[in-house]
């Protein structure tokens, strides 16, 4: 996990005090280093790179705020986009139709139809979908998803690539469905599988590799179609725990990449990294209101809840608390930290070893540059919150808090009702 420099008992975030940053621009409130971002890029993007031409396609889910997605463009990134939303959000932050892979799930052929319209390849999800877009335009380039049989995942739900998945083609029909797509005019350039997200070794994307080789030559053998790219998905980890080990990712691109260039013919690598590279970009500050003893629990109260963090609540997910005006210094109790939504589940954090809190304490969240602010709702009616760059001690705002106006902006009330 990373942490953060301490500055006389007040946590420094991307150069400034982070209660400079909650005072500037209210709570609560999700702020970036730009630094950490291009740095997390170039480590991941040099360290297959050295072996062999690498294609990063980010993937947009993890936290699509079209200030990081223009940072990614500028550093070379391609996109993995699941929907005309983040295909379109994307297009918008300067990236070319090319260097966008549509990998959508159960989509409609009107979704279908507006990708190709943009001229996005498309990387194929089951034998329906291959035979939809056949009506549509067989010009495209497409690769063609597996259910590749390995999985791995922080929970089950996010585990994508295990056998009976309702991602991909499975396994026993891929060289079948290769044939087919040949059949129907179209020439796939690549093979892809994605094993799952949050996983903290590398073993399964190792292991997810050896099976699109074996299937890479198998479909080479049976059509002889030489495909071109090997994409290998997503699901690096990241360390969200004090002293839990970072996944070494120079020791998984040359293992990775030994395998593509000693068993196949393909000589480019695709990945879809999301977590890896927005997660430890970003806190959230959120400030304690409340303070509260039960006698059986202490309760930090803030204003982020599971509308804005959903992590927690939704996965059991740990992400690591501190209170930013009482940096490192040592915990004087066990504090549940808590939010305002009207739900018992409503945690950020349990159980944790904090100072003792005061009402006005600002509390910094960590990990939450990835499934954190695109996850987040108006659930309770509370407007979405602000977003904030920061970049060597300068702080911008790159996304304003959402209004009580918002809230009902799409919603009408039936004239015979007023
Ligand atoms: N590629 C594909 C096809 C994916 O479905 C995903 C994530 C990724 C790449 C990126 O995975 P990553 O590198 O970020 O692990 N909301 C969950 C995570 C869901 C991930 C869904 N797919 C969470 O908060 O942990």
């Amino acid at each position: 996990m990373r942490d953060f420099d301490n500055d006389d008992g007040h946590m420094l975030f991307g150069g400034m005090r982070a209660e400079a940053i909650a005072e500037r621009f209210g709570t609560p409130v999700y702020v970036t280093d730009e630094n950490i971002l291009r740095e997390n890029y170039r480590r991941i993007y040099n360290a297959f790179s050295k072996h062999m031409d690498t294609r990063v396609h980010y993937a947009c889910k993890a936290n699509s705020s079209l200030a990081i997605l223009r940072i990614l463009e500028q550093e070379g990134s391609g996109i993995d986009a699941v929907s005309v939303g983040e295909v379109m959000t994307s297009m918008k932050a300067g990236f070319p139709a090319s260097r966008i892979l549509f990998t959508g799930n159960n989509v409609s052929t009107a979704e279908l139809r507006t990708v190709a319209d943009l001229g996005v390849p498309i990387n194929i999800d089951s034998a329906s979908e291959l035979e939809r877009l056949a009506g549509i335009d067989t010009k495209i380039p497409i690769s063609i998803r597996v259910t590749p049989d390995v999985g791995s995942g922080h929970s089950e739900k996010v585990v994508t690539g295990a056998k009976g998945s309702k991602f991909g083609i499975p396994a026993d029909l891929v060289v079948e469905t290769y044939g087919r797509a040949l059949e129907l005019g179209f020439r796939p350039f690549g093979i892809h599988a994605h094993t799952g997200s949050g996983g903290q070794t590398p073993e399964p994307l190792m292991d997810v590799v050896s099976v699109l080789a074996d299937m890479t030559n198998a479909i080479k053998d049976e059509h002889g179609l030489d495909l071109e790219v090997i994409d290998m998905g997503g699901g690096m980890g990241v360390p969200y725990r004090p002293n839990e080990r970072e996944m070494d990712i120079e020791e998984l691109a040359s293992a990775v990449t030994d395998i593509i260039l000693d068993e196949t013919s393909v000589r480019t690598v695709a990945l879809e990294p999301g977590r890896y590279l927005v997660c430890d970009t970003t806190v959230l500050l959120t400030r304690c209101h409340d303070v509260r003893y039960t006698g059986t629990k202490n309760y930090i109260g803030v204003d982020a809840g599971f509308n804005t963090l959903i992590r927690p609540a939704f996965y059991g997910s740990y992400h690591h608390v501190a209170v930013a005006n009482k940096f490192n210094r040592a915990g004087e109790g066990k504090y549940d930290v808590v939010g305002p939504i009207c739900e018992s589940g409503d945690h950020i954090a349990r159980d944790r070893a904090l100072p003792a809190p005061e009402e006005g304490d600002l509390i910094a969240v960590y990990n939450c540059g990835a499934y954190s602010f695109s996850m987040s709702s108006t659930y309770n009616s509370r407007p979405r919150c602000r977003e904030v760059l920061v970049n060597n001690g300068v702080a911008e705002l790159i996304r304003d808090s959402e209004t009580i106006e918002d809230l009902w902006r799409h919603q009408m009330i039936p004239k015979r009702l007023s």
